[in-house]
């Protein structure tokens, strides 16, 4: 079976900047091989994490909506690309309040110790970050990063790789970045390609 990988679009433009970059590295993933669902998540009709810690004692969320597929969606999968602009030096609401959710992977790793993710799925798994800012500034993408690498952490799906722009309000159009569009495709591309051969293993 074809590895499947996620990709997370976190920007509220489904034609946006962040979803071409994302679109390039999901095209180099599809050409070494891979299955990818792309989900744009501000679309999903979702609420926040309530802490009604639910997920202590049982590996399900107490709310239902339209996060709880992904919960063996991200259980079974192979590498996830999480696409997202930095919005008030962070990840936007919507996308932070997905991975919010995935509390539910927290209490079965850390507080049951009872991972969700098996260490075999855990060796092959693979995270690659694409992320843009508007601005011009030292630590812009630090808060993005430092979420994400929780996540990946809480989800067993290991950090390997990212593409990061920033200046984009001078930049505008990232199409005119040849040189970022290709870092995309090419680390789409080999992110495929290791977690095809690390599954073959
Ligand atoms: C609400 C909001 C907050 C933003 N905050 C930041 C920020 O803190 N730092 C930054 O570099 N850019 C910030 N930006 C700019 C976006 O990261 C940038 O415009 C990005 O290219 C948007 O991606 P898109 O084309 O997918 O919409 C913000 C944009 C919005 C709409």
């Amino acid at each position: 079976m074809a590895p499947q990988i996620i990709a997370l679009l976190g920007s509220p433009r489904p034609k946006g900047n962040m979803a071409k970059l994302m679109n390039e590295a999901v095209r180099g993933a599809r050409d070494a091989g891979c299955e990818v669902e792309i989900v744009h998540v501000p679309k999903l009709t979702f609420g926040p994490c309530k802490e009604i810690l639910y997920c202590q004692e049982h590996a399900a969320c107490g709310l239902n909506d339209d996060v709880t597929p992904y919960f063996e969606k991200f259980r079974d999968i192979d590498g996830l690309i999480v696409a997202t602009p930095v919005m008030t030096m962070g990840i936007p609401g919507a996308l932070k309040s997905f991975l919010d959710r995935f509390q539910v992977f927290f209490m079965a790793k850390y507080f049951r110790k009872e991972p969700l993710v098996s260490p075999e799925k855990k060796a092959h798994r693979r995270t690659l970050l694409l992320s843009i800012g508007g601005e011009n500034i030292e630590h812009d993408f630090d808060g993005v990063i430092l979420s994400i690498k929780a996540f990946c952490h809480i989800i067993d799906c290991p950090y390997w790789d990212e593409v990061l722009q920033n200046n984009m309000d001078e930049v505008i159009d990232i199409t005119t970045r040849p040189e970022v569009m290709k870092a995309a495709y090419e680390k789409g591309y080999h992110m495929g390609e290791l977690i095809t051969r690390d599954m073959a293993e």
